[in-house]
């Protein structure tokens, strides 16, 4: 990491990460969190963006049982449950005016009261946030407080795209392909000059993030020792290679004990999203015991938590 930025971690002070979509927000604020002296208690991110306005406030305020319609138990909102720790608030930009100024009073006043209840609870917070938003340009239009703005940026880190610098780009897919390969227990592959040549004039508008699927994708369609252009998804090679015939696209790398792996990891993937995330039902479903179905989640990294995640969100979010 940068090395300012180990010194902003290892301080306590308010940090604003902005960047687009993909490039490293998260991971960086997680960073931040595992270098400060906060790193033995809790790292507790939210989504703002993701959720309905009365849910998020009950997320990161808590309620009592009985707030309202609904609020059958009593509920401990983000900030206080982070207590001691960091709380990531992620896609800050899209807080409502009505949350923007009830957080500001928490962060001003170190204090929380749950909805419904008159009691208050001390803070002891590191707030690090997120945003893909220009928040100096809201606040112009009034769709931000400049007071939470100021509250919140005593530290900006802007990261940029990652097409703006190719050095990265390839340090990153090499990063990327030897944790592929390991968890694959298979060498790494070299990377071809063109295999570079496609990597560098492909715009990569999903960042980091898709710098890592388009390697993961490339190593299991490869089994040779260099990768090739070929490697990469059709979308990616088009849009460098244009001149070339386009090829059909091969689902499957020759090598059997790649092919299945890259087969075990959809249909696992697919059957837990099917099952929202349980590892029970899953298990029982396919057949699998439960000690297999979680080693093999371990392996191929799944991220059943995401999977709930995104459940939970597919269920709520109309409300309000
Ligand atoms: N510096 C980095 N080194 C390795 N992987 C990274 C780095 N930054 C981001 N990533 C990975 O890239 C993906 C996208 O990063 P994320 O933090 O979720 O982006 P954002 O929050 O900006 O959308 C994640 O899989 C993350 O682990
Ligand atoms: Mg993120």
């Amino acid at each position: 990491m940068n090395p300012s930025w180990q010194k902003i971690a290892a301080g306590d002070q308010t940090v604003l990460i902005t960047g687009r979509t993909g490039t490293g927000k998260t991971h960086l604020a997680r960073q931040i969190h595992e270098l400060s002296h906060r790193k033995t208690h809790r790292f507790v991110a939210i989504n703002l963006a993701t959720l309905s306005e009365n849910l998020i406030e009950s997320e990161l305020f808590g309620h009592e049982r009985g707030a309202f319609s609904g609020a059958d138990a009593k509920r401990i909102g983000k900030l206080e449950w982070a207590n001691g720790g960091t709380v990531f608030l992620d896609e800050i930009g899209e807080l409502s005016p009505r949350l923007q100024t009830k957080l500001l009073e928490a962060l001003n006043s170190y204090t929380v009261s749950p909805v419904g209840s008159n009691r208050e609870v001390q803070l002891n917070i590191r707030v690090v946030a997120a945003t893909n938003r220009d928040l100096r340009a809201m606040i112009r239009d009034g769709g931000f407080r400049e007071d939470l703005y100021f509250r919140i940026n005593t530290f900006e880190i802007h990261l940029p795209n990652l097409s703006s610098d190719p050095t990265r780009i390839f340090d990153l897919a090499r990063k990327f392909a030897l944790a592929a390969s390991s968890r694959q227990q298979r060498a790494c592959p070299s990377f071809s000059p063109n295999f570079l040549k496609s990597l560098e004039a492909y715009p990569w508008p999903g960042n980091i993030r898709e710098l890592r699927n388009c390697i993961e994708f490339a190593l299991a369609l490869c089994s040779e020792s260099t990768l090739e252009p070929e490697s990469l998804p059709a979308y990616i090679r088009e849009n460098t290679i244009s001149h070339r015939a386009p090829q059909a696209l091969a689902l499957f790398p020759a090598d059997y004990r790649a092919a299945k792996s890259l087969f075990e990891r959809a249909y696992l993937e697919e059957i837990l999203t099917r099952y929202e995330g349980r590892i029970n039902q899953t298990a029982r479903e396919t057949g699998l015991s439960k000690v297999t179905l979680i080693e093999k989640v371990r392996r191929y990294e799944i991220d059943v938590k995401r999977i709930k995640y995104t459940a939970h969100l597919a269920k709520s979010s109309p409300a309000s």
